[in-house]
């Protein structure tokens, strides 16, 4: 293997450890782009933009748009934007969570999206977030911290076998209600189970247990990212699904501005729950943004709408594996591999934007970079995912693209994927960003 294509998986699994939560990889996101020289832009105040200059948003702190203006006119480039979600399926702590629960507290969660429950099972969990605090200094007295046991905390433990014969015919099953409350800590005749827990998350976020107001709590894995196969080729984490899709779109963003057009990478939060929200990939988070860079630059309607409709969206989410051991869940002609590049999802339903337009200009991009691409194709008898691209293509009227890397087990706790993909994908983004120099 290639010693840059090591590096990137490197460094996306070091992302996706430090970013157990979407919030936690918003911030890490921003404090990456800081360092780069990018500057943080507030919604609520008035915008001052540069021909040349690099900017980042944050909404509500799980999602960001972060991009860099070229230094010619935007009429010629328009945005290249690359799309991908921060969120990935799991749990999250229900407000009132902590209970007894026979001998236990036991903290009650919501299921957040569509896990594979059963991979939680047994697992070194821990909880990670945003908890929304009293702070007489911020506005409205509310402040907000990030918080992260660095440390198992909670447990989901299956049932003995011997209780439960037939789980290996029958697949591990948990009543929704009654069986996910995480095990969290013995019952304590001192300490009430609520008490008990706004305690430690007070503790943990640095305030008194008072101040503490409410929280949006993941629970998350606390097993780093490993390398795995005789050669390291294959990578596993939580989160592949979509993170590794934001660490490419930042890797990708440019350090120098652009001859014209302008670079965005949009990272949202709630695309596993629909995208239907106030920082949601069909909310007006981007349209707000990128309507406030084209009358920033000092664009009438006619010109921005112009700008607009010589755009391109690519919308970065991961893919099917081909699963040999599963041979007939996939298509025989479009079963894409680790390892052997992006992939091109395509649906004539419109569950994933990618027409033949897009197909084609990606894999234009794809070989300039000198990375081999593949199409995959959801079989007719499966109801087939989607992701941010087809909802994002019709509301900005876009032209859109929908692609990812290739993966196993999504929605596992734990995912696996092809170490050499990311690399690949980056290098095919930087290529597409690069588009807007030349303003093709
Ligand atoms: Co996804």
């Amino acid at each position: 293997m290639e010693e840059p294509d090591t590096q990137r998986a490197q460094d996306l699994l070091a992302y996706i450890d430090a970013s157990p939560s979407p919030w936690h990889a918003v911030a890490n996101a921003a404090a990456q782009l800081e360092g780069r020289g990018y500057r943080r832009l507030a919604e609520d105040e008035p915008w001052q933009l540069e021909p040349g200059g690099a900017y980042y948003v944050v909404r509500d702190d799980s999602s960001l748009i972060a991009f860099r203006i070229g230094k010619g006119a935007l009429t010629r480039g328009g945005f290249r934007i690359v799309g991908a979600h921060t969120d990935s399926p799991g749990f999250r702590v229900k407000p009132n969570a902590a209970h007894a629960k026979g001998p236990l507290t036991a903290l009650g969660v919501e299921i957040y999206g569509g896990p594979i429950l059963a991979s939680f099972a047994d697992r070194d969990l821990t909880l990670a977030g945003r908890v929304m605090v009293r702070d007489d200094s911020a506005p409205g007295g509310l402040g907000s911290r990030l918080v992260h046991f660095d440390r198992p905390l909670v447990r989901l433990p299956n049932l003995a076998i011997h209780m439960n014969r037939e789980v290996n015919k029958e697949g591990l099953k948990f009543d929704y209600q009654d069986q996910l409350p995480l095990f969290l800590a013995a019952l304590s005749e001192e300490l009430p189970p609520e008490e008990r827990f706004r305690g430690l998350l007070a503790e943990q976020a640095g305030v008194a247990a008072d101040d503490l107001r409410s929280w949006g709590l993941a629970v998350a894995d606390t097993q780093p990212g490993a390398f795995w196969g005789p050669e390291g080729e294959f990578i596993a984490d939580s989160q592949l699904d979509n993170l590794a899709s934001c660490h490419a779109a930042l890797a990708a963003l440019p350090d120098e501005g652009p001859e014209a057009g302008v670079a965005v990478a949009a990272l949202f939060d709630h695309e596993e729950v629909g995208s239907e929200s106030y920082k949601g990939a069909s909310g007006n988070f981007l349209e707000s943004v990128l309507a406030r860079i084209g009358s920033g630059l000092g664009l009438d309607g006619d010109q921005y709408r112009s700008v607009l409709a010589s755009s391109w969206l690519v919308s970065a989410d991961m893919a099917h594996a081909y699963h040999p051991s599963w041979p007939r869940h996939h298509d025989d002609q479009h079963q894409v591999e680790v390892n052997q590049g992006p992939v091109i999802k395509v649906n004539a339903a419109q569950r994933y934007a990618s027409d033949e337009l897009g197909q084609a200009y990606f894999a234009r991009l794809c070989e300039q970079a000198g990375v081999p691409h593949q199409s995959y194709i959801h079989r007719n008898d499966l109801p087939c995912g989607s992701t941010i691209g087809p909802m994002m293509a019709a509301r900005l009227g876009l032209r859109t693209v929908d692609v990812g890397n290739p993966m196993w087990a999504m929605h596992s706790v734990r995912e696996s994927a092809g170490a050499e993909d990311q690399g690949a994908l980056i290098e095919v983004l930087k290529g597409f960003y690069a588009e807007a120099v030349i303003g093709s």
